[in-house]
């Protein structure tokens, strides 16, 4: 898969076939959605509309927990195919490591063994998730797409990963601002030396990572700038000091929180 996406979490419905178009015509060719962003519709019309060949796309959707089971599992990935218009996916996760996931599992082998899903894997797993997965099931998920980013580096999830084949891939490689991350002065100095943004330096850092990246923005002048990442190099002791902004916790909230298990348990996305 490519190592460098683009995400429209967050982008609304009415605004995601321009932001997808924009970020088509800026060389975006892998893109990452999910049912529970309500954008497919829209993201399968900038596809289409693109006259970009499919085979040049890396298309990935998520399954949400209401879906989970598989049946629903099996509907559900019918229905996402649908909306974006396609006849394959790159790539098919389950959103979470939540409700009855297993089945769903089981229904997500079968697609990827009649080829409408090329890949298929997880997002939001923990180390303990993932392996228990493995051990009971056939096929080892291809990716993990986890909160990745400076202040939440998962070094060693992204070791284990690797030790059982699994590619890491960050979201929200910004903490989506947080902590004031597009001002902090280290990520701005290690910038400066490059001409180079905060932004750059963060998706240039995950890369050198072999992290797999998915930046999202609304904005074609920082699309453009979100790619423009090949031509420099962090030195070891750049990636030593960012190393070292590493909190070990998360910006946003923890799946292993009972009330915020419940409360996404809980949430509808139709
Ligand atoms: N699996 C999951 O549970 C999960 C959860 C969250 C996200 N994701 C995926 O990961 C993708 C990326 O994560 P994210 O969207 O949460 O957050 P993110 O990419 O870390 O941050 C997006 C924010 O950064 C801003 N931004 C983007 N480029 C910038 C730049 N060059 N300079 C300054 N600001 C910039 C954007 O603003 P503008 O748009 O205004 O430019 C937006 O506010 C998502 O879109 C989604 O596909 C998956």
């Amino acid at each position: 898969m490519p190592i460098l996406g683009f995400g429209v979490f967050q982008v609304p419905a009415e605004q995601t076939e321009q932001v997808v178009s924009d970020a088509l015509a800026a060389g975006y060719r892998s893109l990452d959605t999910a049912a529970s962003y309500g954008n497919e519709e829209a993201v399968g019309r900038a596809i289409a509309s693109s006259g970009i060949p499919r085979g040049d796309l890396f298309v990935t959707t998520k399954m949400w927990i209401q879906h989970t089971g598989e049946d629903t599992a099996r509907r559900e990935f019918d229905l996402s195919l649908r909306r974006l218009g396609l006849d394959y996916l790159d790539l098919y996760l389950i959103h979470q490591p939540l409700g009855d996931y297993y089945s769903s599992w089981h229904a997500m082998e079968k697609v990827y063994g009649e080829g409408l899903a090329r890949a298929i894997g997880v997002s939001n797993f923990h180390p303990d998730r993932l392996v228990d997965l493995m051990t009971h099931n056939d096929i080892t998920p291809a990716v993990n797409q986890i909160e990745t980013h400076p202040f939440f580096q998962r070094r060693e999830d992204q070791d284990l990963m690797r030790a059982h084949g699994v590619r890491i891939e960050s979201w929200g490689p910004f903490a989506e601002g947080k902590n004031d991350l597009f001002t902090n002065p280290t990520l701005t100095e290690i910038g400066a030396a490059y001409g180079k943004s905060v932004a750059q330096v963060v998706l240039r850092w995950l890369i050198q990572r072999d992290v797999v990246v998915i930046p999202k923005s609304v904005r074609p002048d920082r699309m453009a700038e979100n790619l423009d990442v090949f031509d420099f190099a962090l030195t070891d002791d750049e990636m030593t000091r960012i190393a070292a902004m590493d909190t070990g916790r998360t910006a946003f909230f923890d799946y292993r929180d009972p009330e915020m298990v419940k409360w996404l348990g809980g949430r509808r996305v139709d």
